[in-house]
């Protein structure tokens, strides 16, 4: 188990699995006829998932433009949580088929929120490209059209996400297991 900061930490989805899955994904959105395509990575856990994702869309042919949206996630997990922007895109979305990137998808709070401001906005389209899926926690009436991996139900650290802000470096998933 590899030690980072002190603590074991048991690898869940490796680099390697990541990164093939990546390409699959690639592919699979390449099948959807999308015109102009501007993918939106929703910071900040999406950061890793987002680079490394749009860079195996350009294998595959794809080319699309890349913005930054960032989500406050406080109280998200409540019934009771507010969602607001913190910083917002500065593209006109008129029109346009958006693809949201997002490392994990959990109530769906956060991402049906930014899906439905999109297409307030006029979008023509908002597809959901998600690392992660916890299916069973969700309380949003909303599923990604694409996902990486189903998600055990554990607090997952790396590939972007963290815990206290911790852990977004390591190059693969895992969970934080304790003192080392
Ligand atoms: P929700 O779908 O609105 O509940 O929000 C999901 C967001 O919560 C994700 O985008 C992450 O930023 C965060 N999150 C949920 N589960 C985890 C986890 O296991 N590790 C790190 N961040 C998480
Ligand atoms: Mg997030």
């Amino acid at each position: 188990m590899p030690i980072v900061r002190g603590k074991d930490i048991e690898v869940l989805f490796s680099a390697s699995a990541i990164a093939r899955r990546n390409l699959e994904l690639a592919k699979e959105i390449a099948e959807r006829d999308y015109r102009d395509l501007l993918v939106i990575s929703v910071l900040k856990g999406s950061f890793i998932f987002a680079a490394d994702l749009i860079r195996a869309m350009h294998d595959v042919g794809i080319s699309p433009e890349v913005e930054f949206i960032m989500i406050s996630s406080y109280g998200a997990g409540t019934t009771s949580g507010e969602i607001k922007v913190l910083r917002d895109i500065d593209n006109d979305v008129t029109g346009r088929d958006i693809l949201l990137i997002d490392d994990i998808l959990e109530s769906g709070k956060t991402l049906k929120f930014t899906r439905d401001l999109m297409l307030s906005r006029g979008a023509n389209s908002v597809s959901i490209a998600v690392l992660l899926d916890k299916h069973t926690r969700r309380q949003a009436e909303l599923n990604a059209d694409f996902v990486g991996f189903e998600c055990p139900d554990y607090f997952v650290v790396g590939y972007g996400m963290d815990v206290a802000h911790a852990f977004r470096e390591l190059p693969f998933v895992g969970i934080v297991k304790g003192d080392a």
